[in-house]
């Protein structure tokens, strides 16, 4: 649904039809939703956690006949849709169509004796779905379909990206290989839901979203799961019960800080995903951190998750970033093709540190969609004019409001393609002014350093705040000089040659490092140089150079 994982769905369809538009096969699956109206956010987030709660998890022998594992099911009620997925086992993800259906087959399945080890009673909805009597029963395995859960190698990919006949083609086949599928949507929402049922049980309205790259239409295979507890429906009855004449209130907990609130339940929810949750391993509790979480790893679903509380600033960054990603299909492409290519080249790293965040530089790339002419995506403020009434959010004192209705926007008229995109965004980077000017989403322009920090990117919500300030001088100019190295190869790219002498070309040649000697050489670049030329020029002169001798001297 809506705009997030247009992957190809193999979703069986036991029973009823599963509800999903049709679709086209092929490359042209990036447009092929542009004729069906696009939900909000909210819409798709709605949707999705219902969908988790009728769903559960069965590990499965390895020998599987699919079909009577389903029949045995069917018997608690409909199927909606399943998928089958190895991770350490087969496992199948099952859609029922009732909520009512996981209650009967909780009633009916048995407990682990408790022979070896001791187990905790918390009745969760995974399941192993064994056979009686193996022997026999395996005769009766089927071949069966497994949806892949992380993308294919980079050198696959570079294989793949030969193959095509344009730039522009090969940023679509990689954002198909890298992009979330439907079924690994699903399987995010149902880690969250899983999280639920313990938060549920200290505070029954609660609800465990998902925020970030898992749906902000960028994620990518593989990517954490960061979800936040959400209380926001004991807000709005706070709201509510202020008419008439009497006021009533519960009675709760004080606390000197909303931060130490935070720290105590997530310490509790954490211990019990510690103590009692099936699958939950290494959790962690990072609770001094600026946002405290829960770091764990979901073993059943295989992610790595990041646990927070409500923040609504986040989820409006989240919207954000769907909003932009939803409005033409030559922004996610961009995005996965920079994001790749920063990764490739080491300027982000999954560890933290000073280099520039995936966050960060989807930010830098919905920049230069708003500074092309005629733009490609609206400024903040533009999606502002265009909120109604539901629209209207101040958080913290902070405007958030912008549209959610996509229809309302008006689509670009510019007919740039990918392959000019993609050049002119290292040339736009690598020609920045990063010491005097800083990033602002909000306005759609450059604007005057607020403060020093080497790399500064406005908090599109909070704008004081900087979300880029962990960015060193260094790495900045890291990049600065990766992206005009990426800049000129594209402009000397020679296609016709490359396929002849059979070497990678276009995004595939941007997919391998560039190696030492060509980072030394691009250290040297001056904006304008770039011939041939004057390239060997330097290269011989670098030859003769005290710290090429010494390294020679070293082999
Ligand atoms: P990947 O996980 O790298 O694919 O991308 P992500 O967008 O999910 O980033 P990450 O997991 O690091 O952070 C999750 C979300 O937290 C982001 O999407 C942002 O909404 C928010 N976030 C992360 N870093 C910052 C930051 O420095 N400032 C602010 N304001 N928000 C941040
Ligand atoms: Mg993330």
């Amino acid at each position: 649904g809506g705009c997030a994982g247009r992957g190809q769905a193999r979703l069986g369809s036991s029973g009823a039809a599963v509800q999903r538009a049709p679709r086209t096969a092929g490359a042209e699956e990036a447009d092929a939703e542009v004729n069906i109206r696009k939900k909000t956010f909210a819409e798709v987030q709605t949707e999705r956690l219902e969908q988790a709660e009728r769903t559960i998890l069965i590990k499965c022998p390895s020998k599987l006949n699919e079909k009577k594992l389903l029949q045995y099911l069917s018997s608690h009620g409909n199927i909606k849709s399943h998928f089958l997925f190895e991770n350490r086992g087969i496992h199948a993800l099952i859609e029922f169509s009732e909520k009512n259906s996981i209650a009967s087959l909780q009633d009916a399945v048995g407990i682990p004796s408790a022979v070896e080890h001791h187990v905790v009673p918390f009745k969760s909805r995974l399941f192993t779905f064994m056979l009686k009597n193996p022997v026999s029963q395996a005769a009766e395995e089927t071949p069966v379909h497994l949806s892949p859960q992380s993308h294919i190698p980079v050198k696959d990919l570079i294989q793949k990206l030969c193959h095509a006949d344009s730039i522009s083609s090969q940023m679509y086949i990689l954002l198909n290989e890298y992009q979330l599928t439907e079924e690994n949507i699903r399987l995010r929402f149902l880690a969250c839901s899983l999280v639920r049922d313990f938060a549920r049980a200290y505070f029954p309205d609660s609800v465990v979203r998902p925020f970030g790259s898992s749906v902000n239409t960028f994620g990518k295979l593989g990517c954490d799961v960061d979800m936040f507890l959400d209380f926001h429906d004991t807000q709005k009855r706070a709201t509510k019960m202020k008419k008439g004449p009497f006021e009533m209130e519960y009675q709760m907990k004080r606390l000197p800080s909303e931060r130490l609130a935070n720290q105590k339940i997530l310490s509790v929810i954490g211990d019990c995903l510690d103590n009692f949750g099936p699958g939950c391993v290494s959790v962690q509790k990072i609770l001094n951190a600026r946002c405290p979480l829960v770091k764990f790893s979901h073993q059943p679903t295989g992610f790595q998750c990041d646990l927070s509380v409500s923040n609504s600033i986040a989820i409006k960054s989240s919207e954000l970033l769907y909003i932009y990603g939803c409005l033409d299909s030559r922004v996610r492409a961009l995005v996965f093709s920079v994001r790749c290519w920063a990764r490739v080249h080491g300027l982000t790293n999954s560890a933290p540190g000073n280099w520039i965040t995936n966050f960060s530089l989807t930010m830098m790339v919905m920049f230069f969609l708003q500074k092309r002419s005629p733009p490609i995506i609206p400024t903040l403020d533009q999606l502002k004019v265009l909120a109604d009434d539901k629209d209207m959010h101040v958080i913290g004192g902070y405007d958030c409001s912008f549209v959610s209705d996509l229809s309302k926007i008006k689509p670009t008229e510019n007919t740039e393609t990918l392959d000019v995109l993609l050049g002119e965004f290292f040339e736009y980077f690598g020609n920045f002014d990063f010491r005097k000017n800083s990033i602002n989403l909000r306005k759609g322009k450059e604007v005057n350093k607020p403060e020093s920090s080497p790399l500064y990117i406005w908090n599109p919500f909070e704008q004081d705040l900087n979300i880029s300030k962990n960015v060193n001088q260094p790495q900045l100019e890291k990049f600065v000089a990766m992206a005009r190295e990426t800049a000129w190869i594209l402009q000397k790219e020679d296609k016709t040659q490359r396929m002849i002498n059979k070497e990678p070309w276009g995004l595939a040649a941007l997919m391998i490092p560039f190696g030492k000697s060509n980072h030394n050489k691009m250290k040297n670049r001056v904006k304008g140089i770039g011939s041939e030329t004057i390239r060997s020029l330097l290269d011989s002169l670098k030859l003769n150079s005290a710290s090429s001798l010494q390294k020679a001297v070293e082999k």
